[in-house]
């Protein structure tokens, strides 16, 4: 039996097939490619030495999936696949509701014709809002979202409550992942935007040459030196995350939330210097304005993920900025270098 991953050439979803694989797996992988390539699965097989088929295939093509479940023994899905940007989800929220939310319902709906009820959905921390006091805690009220992409997160938790509450065969793990940085140690896979949008990767195009300095979304907030403070995991960590959540999913029925994230909060500017102290690279910037819809702190309470799945993240900052690094270096145009 396999676990399916969906979006599996993608950043996060790349990094837990490494992982799924070494911890004795068998992965099946769909993505459309629409913002990744088939070069990071083959990146995948090298790392691991193992292989595994993967298919070109949209959430949202229903016999396209159906083709894949009947290839395939299916017992799992780890569902990554949807579009991701906040600004482009204000520009564009009707492409977003349709890949991320019509893509969820037809992925459901070919899950239950195929008689797969066990999901891992990736969900963020974006859910709780402005509202909430940090350390956000699962069990908080979700809040108030600021953007099409982070309503997007907050439906799809919301059906697949709903999903469960009609039918209780069903196990679904939701996965609120907080900031995901870094890249597997092997220098081999990694995030690879076309444009920056996150602070991290704007960093590592700094460092390469490829962009002047950071701008510092703003220095007035509440917070030690103003600015923004985001609780950052390494994507190795956020991976193997995904191992236990797999694990715990398998075998039994329900619903639970779990944060994945360290517990800490690091600010713009402490993750700059980090950076630089890292790798011994000088990261020139400059305090612009604030970004619309960005909060003073957001950082997780892990002790869900650390009681229920004997999970805890466990690389540091130095660490995140390291593997950072060595990824954007030795592939300075992503998987076309
Ligand atoms: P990513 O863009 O690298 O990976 C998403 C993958 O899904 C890509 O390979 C893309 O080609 C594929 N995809 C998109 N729409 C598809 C469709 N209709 N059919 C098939 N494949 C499709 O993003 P990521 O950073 O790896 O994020 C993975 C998931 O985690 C996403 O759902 C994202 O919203 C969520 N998430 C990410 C972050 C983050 O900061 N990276 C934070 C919280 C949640
Ligand atoms: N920032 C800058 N300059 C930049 C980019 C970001 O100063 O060029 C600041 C932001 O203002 C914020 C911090 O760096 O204070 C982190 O910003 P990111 O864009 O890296 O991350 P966010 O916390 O805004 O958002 C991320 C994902 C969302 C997800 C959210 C919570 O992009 O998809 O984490 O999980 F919803």
């Amino acid at each position: 039996m396999s676990i399916l991953i969906t979006g599996g050439a993608g950043y996060i979803g790349s990094h837990t097939c490494v992982e799924l694989l070494e911890a004795g797996y068998d992965i099946v992988v769909i993505d459309n490619y629409v913002n990744s390539c088939p070069e990071s699965l083959e990146r995948v097989k090298k790392i691991t030495g193992k292989d595994f088929p993967y298919y070109e295939c949209d959430i949202r093509d229903r016999d396209g999936l159906d083709k894949v479940f009947a290839a395939q023994k299916i017992e799992a899905v780890i569902h990554f696949a949807g579009l991701k940007a906040v600004g482009e989800s204000c520009q564009k929220p009707l492409e977003y509701y349709d890949n991320n939310i019509t893509g969820t319902l037809t992925l459901l709906e070919a899950m239950r014709a195929n008689g797969c009820k066990t999901i891992v959905f990736s969900s963020s921390a974006t859910v709780y809002g402005a509202e909430n006091q940090v350390p956000f805690v699962e069990t908080m009220k979700t809040g108030t979202t600021t953007n099409p992409y982070g309503t997007t997160k907050l439906y799809i938790e919301g059906i697949l409550q709903d999903v469960y509450k009609a039918d209780n065969d069903w196990s679904v793990v939701l996965l609120r992942y907080f900031n995901p940085v870094g890249a597997h140690e092997s220098g081999m896979i990694g995030e690879a935007p076309s444009f920056p949008n996150n602070l991290m990767p704007y960093i590592s195009q700094v460092a390469v040459g490829k962009r002047e300095c950071v701008n510092v979304f703003g220095d007035c907030y509440d917070t030690p030196d103003g600015t923004g403070v985001r609780d950052y995991i390494h994507v190795v960590d956020l991976a193997k995350g995904h191992v236990n959540a797999i694990q715990f999913a398998l075998g039994r029925t329900g619903v639970e939330i779990f944060n994945l994230g360290t517990g800490h909060g690091v600010s713009v500017i402490e993750l700059i210097k980090a950076f630089s102290e890292a790798n011994g690279i000088e990261i020139p910037y400059k305090i612009v304005e604030p970004r619309a819809g960005d909060i003073a702190y957001c950082y997780a309470n892990c002790d869900k993920a650390q009681r229920v799945l004997g999970w805890k993240a466990e690389r540091d900052i130095k660490k995140m900025c390291e593997d950072t690094w060595r990824w954007q270096k030795n592939n300075p145009n992503g998987y076309n270098s």
